[in-house]
């Protein structure tokens, strides 16, 4: 999950606002009562989501190397918002047993976890590896395993090695060959058991406000510059374990192997206006299409090739900003997901705006457009983040249309959930769960987009990055006061439980505004 916005925040009245009470080619009418028309499919996947910075705590337990976040954080205790770090986080490191308890409670069939590579690799490279990371994983996969539940395992989110970040993270073409390195590792250690694999979260959250901003660690504030080289090696490396994957291990391993990639929807602010259709689609190309389309298709959308050349160009210099891939890349990267693994939170209207805005050289410049959102949206937590679910259903058909399609492959929804301030009655969750859930029904069905399943972020109140603990996500609250980091079901819990159970969304379920609320005695 991604915690402070980069985006400009601009609360602007908009005339023309039809559109969203309709969605794009249908007329299903959008009445969030009763029963939902439409169920889940027993073979649809319900996961649960958390990663290894987040949860873990334990940032120096058995010889576990230091990932590029604790040292940030250690170095700046103000950075987060409310001066907090991960050093002990819900301490999971110590509770996993709880934590597999609570996804069976759920009932959800799938846990998305990631590794930490420190913990496994403490420096790394994979010279040394760490007997106590190898043990500690071995056990939470195989509670898991025992348990019924099937690993979603993400190689990276975010918590590079230090020693790496030393030599410039993902900046330095090496950490090509270094990822690599470290894919045999967990694959050789984990590959009977794990089937399901991810190489890296979020890369464009990653680059974006890693490399090129201040808003996440390593805040390296390279606009213009970093976060292109980081996307470019980011993308070359997980090719590269792609390929890896595929050569060596999933003749006997058989499982899957894809990436995980966010993002926004992009409305345009005034849908009559070409400028502002053109600023949408812009955007859509220059933050996920950037990453997308090399992994599918082989190479950067030529919108984004043609833009980021011609604005380097025009600043003076030589040669592009973005970096080229040769023609052996192109072909290391096209078809290198076996699925589309979709994080997607929240809406933004887009309209054109250039010059004084951002910074230059920047991604934002080159993308050239200006976000807000609409004041009609609810924002429960965040100050990013809005609920919009119709765009929900728009990103999985843009999805499907572009890449899903094409490659014959399916989309896992691999994050979605609601950001508030806490609590253990979370109607807004429990309205959000509901809403957002049934524009996938909506897709599915009436769009026929291919969506194999659904994971939800989180299972639990986690470190959220730059927010710290003052934003929270989980169906389970954490008592980050007590030593035991104690978890107790929120109510969203119990809905999510249900829909598991029952495959289909019940509107009047848990709901205060619904007439058998009362008579429920929920
Ligand atoms: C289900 O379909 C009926 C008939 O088309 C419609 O009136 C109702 O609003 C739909 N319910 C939901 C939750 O979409
Ligand atoms: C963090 O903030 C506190 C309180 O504002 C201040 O006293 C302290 O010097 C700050 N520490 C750093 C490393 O900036
Ligand atoms: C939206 O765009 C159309 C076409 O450019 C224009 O006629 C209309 O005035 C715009 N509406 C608003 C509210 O700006
Ligand atoms: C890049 O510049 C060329 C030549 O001026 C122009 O034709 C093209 O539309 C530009 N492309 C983008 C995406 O800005
Ligand atoms: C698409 O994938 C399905 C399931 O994996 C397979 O059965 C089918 O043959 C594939 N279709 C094409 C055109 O490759």
């Amino acid at each position: 999950m991604r915690g402070k916005s980069g985006v400009a925040l601009s609360v602007a009245a908009l005339a023309c606002f039809s559109f969203l009470s309709t969605v794009a080619g249908t007329s299903e009418p959008l009445m969030y009562t009763g029963l939902s028309n439409y169920t889940f499919p027993d073979d649809f996947i319900f996961g649960v989501a958390t990663s290894a910075y987040q949860v873990e705590g334990a940032w120096n337990v058995g010889g576990k190397g230091e990932s590029m976040w604790d040292t940030y954080l250690h170095k700046h205790p103000n950075y987060t918002a409310d001066g907090s770090n991960a050093d002990i986080a819900t301490d999971s490191y110590h509770n996993y047993k709880e934590d597999v308890k609570m996804i069976q409670y759920l009932g959800s069939s799938h846990y998305r976890l990631s590794l930490s590579w420190p913990r496994i690799l403490p420096k790394g490279t994979d010279n040394y590896i760490s007997e106590d990371g190898k043990r500690y994983y071995r056990n939470l996969l195989e509670e898991l395993i025992k348990a019924n539940i099937t690993p979603m395992v993400t190689l990276f989110h975010w918590d590079l090695p230090n020693p790496l970040m030393d030599l410039g993270g993902w900046t330095n073409p090496k950490m090509v060959d270094y990822f690599e390195d470290y894919a045999r590792v967990v694959f050789e250690l984990y590959g009977d058991i794990v089937k399901v694999w991810t190489t890296m979260n979020e890369p464009h959250q990653h680059c974006y406000n890693g490399y090129g901003t201040t808003y996440f660690a390593p805040a390296l504030n390279a606009h213009g510059i970093g976060e292109y080289l980081c996307t470019h090696y980011i993308l070359l490396a997980h090719a590269k374990a792609y390929r890896l994957y595929d050569k060596e291990f999933r003749p006997k391993q058989h499982g899957q192997l894809g990436i995980t990639l966010d993002a926004f929807w992009a409305e345009p602010k005034n849908a009559s206006s070409q400028e502002d259709r053109d600023g949408a689609e812009a955007y859509l190309q220059m933050h996920l299409g950037i990453y997308a389309h090399p992994i599918f298709s082989g190479n950067y959308p030529d919108f984004v090739r043609q833009r980021v050349d011609n604005m380097s160009l025009q600043q003076g210099f030589t040669r592009s900003r973005l970096p080229y891939f040769s023609q052996e890349e192109v072909e290391m990267l096209k078809g290198s997901s076996d699925f589309f693994g979709l994080n997607h939170y929240t809406s933004y209207l887009m309209s054109p705006c250039a010059g004084e805005n951002y910074q230059k050289p920047s991604m934002d410049d080159d993308t050239g457009v200006c976000l807000e959102q609409h004041p009609s949206w609810t924002k429960p937590g965040a100050d990013w983040f809005s609920v919009y679910p119709e765009g929900f259903r728009k990103l999985l058909n843009f999805v499907n249309n572009n890449y899903v399609q094409k490659n014959n492959i399916s989309i896992i929804v691999t994050e979605n959930g609601l950001c508030d301030h806490g609590g253990l009655k979370d109607y807004e969750r429990i309205a959000y769960y509901k809403k957002y859930l049934y524009q996938l029904l909506l897709a599915k069905n009436l769009d026929n987009v291919n969506i194999q399943g659904y994971v939800a972020w989180t299972l639990m109140d986690v470190f959220e990055w730059s927010d710290g603990y003052k934003t929270k996500f989980g169906l389970f609250h954490v008592d980050f006061n007590s030593p035991e980091r104690t978890r107790t079901p929120k109510l969203s819990a119990k809905l999510y439980k249900e829909i598991v159970r029952t495959r289909q969304i019940d509107f009047d379920y848990l709901s205060p505004e619904s007439s058998r609320y009362q008579s429920n005695k929920l």
